[in-house]
């Protein structure tokens, strides 16, 4: 079968999946607090293999990240991952808060995961509070020590906030390089209750580099394709990046599709109208799914959601 594509060559080769949305934390920039979700979903393992197996069929998947709300919190993660490696898919990761990583780690490397990314905003414990409303730093720079030690890939993501994050900027930079971890940071998005107020917290990328620049030498680095990231190297070899949304967006090679925790598809973070694989019962309806959430992504660059990453997934 010829494989799905858009009139710019985009396909659909990476599947992220939203477990669940619930999460033990409640960042500023995805959530209002608990009162933003009504109701919790995850997805039912069993039907989520089914699900993927159909999408793999049709699709040729190369990458599957399990996101949420928080993965770590979901009751069978270790299955689903097993499941899927099974299926043919040998690149499955996972984007974390890293709060439960710790005690998870050797599980999720047992089950055949390869690389994880750790979202971790913050290295002071003040600055950490006011983008997650938890605290403990400590407790996630454990949890990314021991997925290391298992020998995990480890990524840092790093959300930006004017007025509130950017101070931590080359605390986090030190970090990551002292151990040898590529990290990124992240342009904040205007999703959820940022939807309307798009740009009051925006720190853009050259922002962003010139403060590493008071610190450190870099060179661009080449951008591979359907990367969400650009990527600077050091003098000494450190690597980092920045996924920059608004400064430099990139939906000219978008590969991905979405999953959300109640089983529906999105072809686009943009897009708040959930594709439903519901009555899909052969190759054929899913395929006319799947032209529709290609139909979904954005020309040029990210346009905000009321969606948050709680329900879309990261
Ligand atoms: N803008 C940018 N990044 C966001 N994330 C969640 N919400 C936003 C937003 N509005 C990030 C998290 C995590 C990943 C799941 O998505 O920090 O790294
Ligand atoms: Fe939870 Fe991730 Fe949203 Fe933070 S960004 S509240 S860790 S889902």
């Amino acid at each position: 079968m010829e494989l799905l594509s858009d009139i710019y060559n985009r396909n659909f080769k990476s599947l992220r999946i939203s477990l669940l949305n619930r999460c033990n934390f409640s960042c500023t920039y995805c959530t209002m607090g608990e009162d933003d979700i009504t109701e919790h979903t995850s997805i039912e393992a069993n039907n989520l293999l089914d699900t993927v197996k159909k999408l793999h069929n049709v699709l040729k998947l190369e990458t599957i990240r399990l996101t949420g709300g928080e993965p770590l919190l979901y009751h069978d993660l270790v299955p689903v991952i097993k499941g899927i490696k099974q299926l043919g898919i040998e690149d499955v990761k996972l984007t974390t808060n890293g709060f439960l990583l710790e005690r998870m780690a050797n599980s999720l490397k047992d089950a055949g995961m390869h690389s994880i990314n750790v979202s971790l905003d913050a290295m002071d414990e003040d600055v950490f509070f006011l983008m997650s409303k938890r605290s403990d730093v400590q407790r996630i720079l454990k949890g990314i020590e021991a997925a290391q030690a298992v020998g995990l890939q480890v990524k840092i993501n790093a959300v930006v906030m004017k007025g509130i994050n950017e101070n931590q900027l080359l605390p986090l930079v030190d970090y990551a390089f002292s151990r040898n971890i590529a990290i990124r940071f992240l342009e904040v998005m205007a999703m959820g209750h940022l939807h309307n107020d798009p740009l009051k917290y925006l720190f853009t990328e050259n922002e962003i580099l010139n403060i590493i620049a008071t610190k450190y030498n870099f060179k661009k680095m080449k951008r591979n394709n359907s990367s969400t990231a650009n990527y600077w190297q050091t003098d000494s070899g450190n690597v980092f990046g920045i996924i920059a949304n608004e400064s430099e967006p990139f939906c000219k090679d978008c590969n991905r599709l979405r999953l959300d925790s109640e089983g529906n598809m999105y072809g686009c973070l943009s897009s708040n109208h959930p594709i439903s694989l519901k009555d899909v019962n052969d190759d054929e309806a899913l395929v006319e799914k799947l032209q529709q959430a290609m139909e979904q992504k954005q020309l040029v660059k990210f346009v905000g959601s009321d969606l948050s990453m709680l329900q879309i997934g990261g």
